[in-house]
């Protein structure tokens, strides 16, 4: 694995979940990362993602620098020819490139604007990264997808299934704010390269990306499309084709224990921060069918898998030019 900025990443799903599960269960600390520097850049705020990438990298005998783009660092310039007289003192020419100089492996979060589809779906910060920096390039959640947090998810229900194909259903829920179909995006794409029966249920307006729902079943009836689930995923995300909007915020649609009845005893998932008693009630969040927390647990080992594969994958690119 080259960079992890999108799941077609990942050419072989199954080994690399495999590998996160045999990591968490590994007490020692690897050394494969030794001498080594990530460094993660944050154009907004995270909790699970910055701590647990930290330790994933750590665990690995790596180095981390992080830093809060922006207000730790100057505002960056991500178009080309700009005639820099606004407040974005530094180029991402430079800035990538300088980077590449003091860290093995750039780790960037940058959220979309929700304002204009096109420009979101360019992926400028991402791709300008992987554009100007000399060194692998990690997605920490960018405009459109959140590929660690999908591959989190992927281990979590390998981890706790128990069927040969078990019914999974996103599951929309009503929020205050208006937020990025990032998670769900990356969590639909994901679903679709397990062996489950993958169904999504959000109001109509919700319809996430054709293109990356493809074939999926979307059920604008949350209580038919709940029947029989055994894994729940409940997420809010904006509207796509109203792009960036709140049409609704209707609070039938909280995942509450009424809904939980519907389902086969399904686990709850989130990939947090949770809004109870708005996304899910306080109790379904305090019951045992509620895996979050593990789930925001194996942050960590998604993480280290993913940094482990780009590091060997490095040895033996250096090996080979060696031996060549
Ligand atoms: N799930 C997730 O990405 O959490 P943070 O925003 O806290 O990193």
């Amino acid at each position: 694995m080259k960079n992890y900025t999108e799941l077609s990443d990942i050419k072989d799903l199954q080994q690399l979940i495999t590998e996160a599960l045999e990591l968490k269960k590994s007490t020692s600390t690897l050394e494969i990362g030794k001498g080594k520097t990530l460094g993660m850049l944050f154009f907004n705020p995270s909790l699970r993602t910055r701590l647990s990438s930290e330790k994933a990298a750590k665990l690995l005998g790596m180095e981390v620098m992080v830093m809060n783009a922006g207000s730790d660092s100057w505002k960056l310039e991500f178009e080309d020819g700009a005639v820099m007289d606004s407040d974005k003192a530094e180029h991402i020419k430079e800035a990538a490139a300088v980077l590449s100089q003091y860290c093995d492996i750039i780790a960037v979060r940058a959220f979309p604007d929700l304002k204009d589809k096109e420009k979101d779906e360019a992926e400028t910060v991402l791709n300008s990264f992987k554009k100007f920096a000399s060194v692998p390039v990690v997605n920490l959640e960018s405009a459109t997808g959140h590929p660690l947090q999908a591959l989190t998810d992927a281990m979590t229900i390998s981890e706790l299934n128990k069927k040969d194909k078990p019914k999974v259903v996103l599951s929309w829920a009503p929020h205050p704010k208006t937020l990025p179909q990032s998670v769900p995006n990356s969590f639909a794409e994901i679903m679709q390269n397990l062996d489950v029966d993958f169904v999504i249920t959000n109001p109509e307006g919700y319809d996430l990306n054709p293109k990356i729902t493809k074939n999926v079943s979307v059920i604008h009836d949350q209580a038919e499309a709940l029947k029989d689930a055994d894994f729940v995923y409940v997420k809010n995300w904006s509207s796509y084709e109203n792009y960036g909007q709140k049409l609704s915020e209707d609070r039938n649609w909280t995942f509450s224990a009424k809904k939980l009845k519907l389902t086969n005893n399904a686990k709850v998932m989130h990939c947090l921060p949770v809004r109870r008693n708005m996304v899910i009630a306080d109790e379904v969040l305090d019951s045992e069918n509620s895996v979050v927390i593990q789930q925001a647990g194996n942050r960590t080992f998604a993480a280290q898998a993913v940094l482990k594969r780009i590091l060997e994958e490095k040895v033996q690119a250096k090996d080979l030019g060696k031996n060549a």
